[in-house]
């Protein structure tokens, strides 16, 4: 495509992970190179105001946004984020348009953007949904489209995936509340002790529990069946925690891996926004072979779903038995101290050149 480019930055939506969001998309459109791109913010929530799911507040804020008032977010009482981190997501929120907006035809017949872009996590968004909106319009989106982005969003069908190309992953059980097999699964889960207990369907480590011994793991199942029919109890797997970002279309870069280290029990929502509960080593400090062990089964991870121009593998590096894949984001934080813009920093790609790649890519262009 030669001239300018219009970008819409698909961000917000009603999923777990509205604010963070809200400060990815932001920091998107304010990094974009100016001189070819051309960015408006689009808050997908407006799409959803007649969803049965919405809590009266989010809906409350939708119908607003449709009438194009002015949004006011108020920060969900239990999110704890950092203080600079909570302005980028008031801004953005005050400065989006409907995403109703994007998708309807001016009067000339032309189309509002080029190409979207979507930054958006979680429910609504990172899970395929918003890809398949965007494929019946014919409007190009940057990263996974409708089957790899409803794969990697689902931690049970995803391990399916993962295990049928030979990638290791942890040993588990998947839970289903209801299923016929309900009862026999929670025994073999609880034999899994100690144990990772997780929704299928969440991100940001929403819902999750550590669980030492059999009951503990019969807790978390409970308390994940919250948010999800299907939960993954899976053993936890000691070493050392990185995580792997992949850019490219057909030909695919691994970034160099970030080592994550948690100074609370384990990578929880806290920690993941707050610099001050996490060391983030990039690149991780780890011998040749370590180094391309991780870079190799997220390669393999991000074909294992059919992932387009981007993902971020996380996995732990356990010894005696190298990487085990925990997970494929598909749309991994991007602010500019996010974890994927921060490994490209270091693989020497600056945070506007990533975002323009990933543009380009997204409009065939690579
Ligand atoms: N099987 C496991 N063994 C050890 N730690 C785990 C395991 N599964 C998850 N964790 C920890 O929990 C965090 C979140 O889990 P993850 O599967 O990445 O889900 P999400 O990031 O979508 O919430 C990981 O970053 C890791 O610290
Ligand atoms: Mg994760």
């Amino acid at each position: 495509m030669s001239g300018r480019v219009r970008v819409g930055v698909f961000l917000g939506g009603a999923s777990s992970e509205r604010e963070i969001s809200l400060a990815s998309g932001r920091m998107i459109a304010e990094h974009l190179p100016r001189e070819r791109y051309d960015v408006v913010l689009f808050d997908t929530l407006a799409l959803m105001a007649g969803h049965p799911k919405l809590d009266a507040a989010l809906r409350e804020k939708a119908l607003g946004l449709l009438a194009h008032r002015a949004a006011h977010e108020e920060l969900a009482h239990n999110r704890e984020l950092p203080e600079a981190f909570q302005r980028q997501v008031r801004d953005a929120a005050a400065a989006a348009a409907p995403a109703t907006d994007a998708l309807q035809l001016a009067a000339d017949g032309r189309r509002p953007i080029d190409v979207a872009f979507i930054a958006l996590h979680g429910a609504y968004g990172e899970d395929g949904t918003i890809q398949g909106l965007l494929e019946l319009l014919g409007i190009p989106y940057v990263g996974s489209g409708v089957l790899a982005s409803a794969l990697a969003m689902d931690k049970a069908m995803a391990r399916k995936m993962f295990a049928a190309e030979g990638i290791p992953i942890p040993r588990g059980v998947v839970v289903e509340r209801g299923a016929l097999d309900e009862a026999a699964a929670r025994e073999r889960a609880r034999a899994l002790a100690p144990a990772v207990v997780k929704p299928s369907r969440q991100g940001s480590s929403v819902g999750m529990s550590l669980a030492d011994d059999a009951a503990a793991v019969d807790a978390g199942i409970d308390l994940a069946f919250g948010f999800d029919e299907r939960v993954v109890v899976e053993e936890r797997v000691r070493g050392r925690e990185l995580t792997v970002g992949v850019v490219g279309g057909r030909r695919l870069q691994a970034l160099p891996p970030v080592e994550i280290v948690p100074k609370r029990a384990f990578f929880d929502f806290k920690a993941k926004y707050d610099p001050a509960l996490c060391e983030e080593i990039c690149p991780a400090e780890l011998t040749d072979a370590e180094r391309d062990a991780a870079q190799d089964v997220s390669l393999r991870a991000h074909r294992a779903l059919d992932c387009r121009g981007l993902s971020r593998t996380d996995l732990i590096l356990a010894p005696g038995r190298g990487p085990v894949v925990l997970e494929v984001n598909t749309l991994p934080g991007m602010t500019v101290n996010s974890l994927l813009p921060k490994a490209a920093r270091a693989a020497g790609i600056p945070f506007g050149e990533l975002l323009d790649r990933l543009v380009r890519l997204a409009l065939g262009e690579e």
